[in-house]
């Protein structure tokens, strides 16, 4: 951050993305300007990269050097979703998608993801907004991802190992119990708790895992610990999810829960997450790039929205972060914004960025 004609500077790397991408940018870029304006004070100066599956068709590689040098030089990356379909490398795996170069490059090993009830949307949950709020701390660097474009084998058999360190494990965990330290608690019963998954009752890898957390746990006695095996953990999320604050796991069991989370909360197109390590942090939504509906204006741009506000918490922006979560609150409450069943927003992208963007305004 730099302080220019006594305005607070931030400067931000944007990847547009593939698919849904540009649009889901363009209403998060209008949102970010409302709440310049509204809250005044800051200036946020983008310099585009290009990165993704488009660039990988073209160029063979899904990021550039150059670009990677200009995240890592950046105060933060704003990035839409990546990959797509039908661009793979040689070993069968999306070729777009730039968790390898900037996850495990950047050493951003806490994928923080809130997964919160907002007020309108539909839910197969019986309850009420805000009854649902908690984050998954996914391990991001390492696990059954650290096999990324290693896997071995051949026709008859291919294998990829999963591997959980000590480092990997305490500074996540670590990572965990500072962030319920900040939070209020499950909604609940207001307890600060961190909930360990694993299914440490069949591998070795995930039984170390356990044992990590539980010797981190013992620093912050001043927070409850719960160990939950990964399956029985879909189930608690759907039939108690209001039980839980901060919950932390390895990079695959954060992957698929973190999606079933999404869909009992009005679905993943709501759910934004940050990619945070020791001073860098990303922020994206969690889900893809849905080529599908891609350059339709139908794709939910909340979780970029919602990815956009974490990223200003992150610079130091916290009034303006505020006020865009405030926004998406109150655009869903007063109808203005309507997600249908099938997870769109009625009338539009454009149209539900703009509604978010004049709630900000209307603060
Ligand atoms: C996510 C996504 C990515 C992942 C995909 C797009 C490679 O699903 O961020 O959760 O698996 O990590
Ligand atoms: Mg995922």
């Amino acid at each position: 951050m730099a302080r220019a004609d006594g305005q607070r500077t931030h400067r931000v790397a944007l990847i547009e993305g593939d698919g849904i991408g540009p649009e889901l940018v363009a209403g998060a870029l209008a949102v970010l300007e409302a709440a310049q304006a509204r809250v005044g004070g800051f200036r946020v100066e983008l310099e585009r990269l290009e990165g993704g599956a488009g660039l990988y068709r073209r160029e063979g590689r899904n990021l550039s050097e150059q670009s990677l040098q200009t995240v890592r030089e950046s105060d933060a990356l704003l990035k839409g979703p990546t990959g797509l379909p039908d661009v793979r490398r040689p070993d069968g795996t999306e070729a777009g998608s730039l968790g390898g170069v900037l996850r495990t490059g950047l050493d951003v090993y806490a994928n923080v993801r809130p997964v919160k009830l907002l007020p309108g949307v539909e839910s197969a949950l019986k309850l009420r907004p805000g009854d649902v709020d908690y984050v998954i701390v996914r391990e991001n660097t390492e696990g059954l991802y650290l096999s990324r474009g290693k896997g071995v084998g051949n026709e008859q058999a291919m294998a990829d190992t999963l591997m959980v360190t000590r480092t990997g494990t305490e500074r996540v965990a670590r990572f965990a119990f500072d962030l319920a330290r900040k939070r209020s608690g499950a909604p609940s019963d207001g307890v600060r708790r961190v909930t360990c998954v694993d299914k440490s009752n069949v591998l070795a890898s995930y039984a170390f895992f356990r044992r990590v957390f539980d010797e981190v746990g013992e620093e912050y006695p001043d927070v409850e610990k719960q160990h939950l095996y990964g399956d029985a953990a879909a189930q608690a999320l759907v039939m108690r999810p209001s039980t839980f604050d901060v919950l932390v796991m390895e990079n695959f069991l954060g992957d698929v829960l973190s999606d079933l989370g999404g869909g009992t909360v009005g679905g993943i197109g709501l759910c934004p997450s940050a990619n945070a390590g020791d001073g860098r942090a990303y922020f994206e939504p969690i889900h893809g790039s849905a080529p599908d509906i891609a350059g339709q204006d139908r794709a939910n741009p909340i979780s970029q929205i919602l990815a956009t506000a974490m990223m200003l918490d992150y610079l130091g922006e916290a009034e303006a972060s505020e006020a865009v979560w405030r926004a998406v609150w109150r655009a869903l409450e007063t109808g203005a914004l309507r997600i249908g069943a099938n997870g769109q927003p009625d009338g539009g992208t454009r149209r539900a960025a703009q509604a978010v963007a004049e709630a900000v305004g209307a603060a």
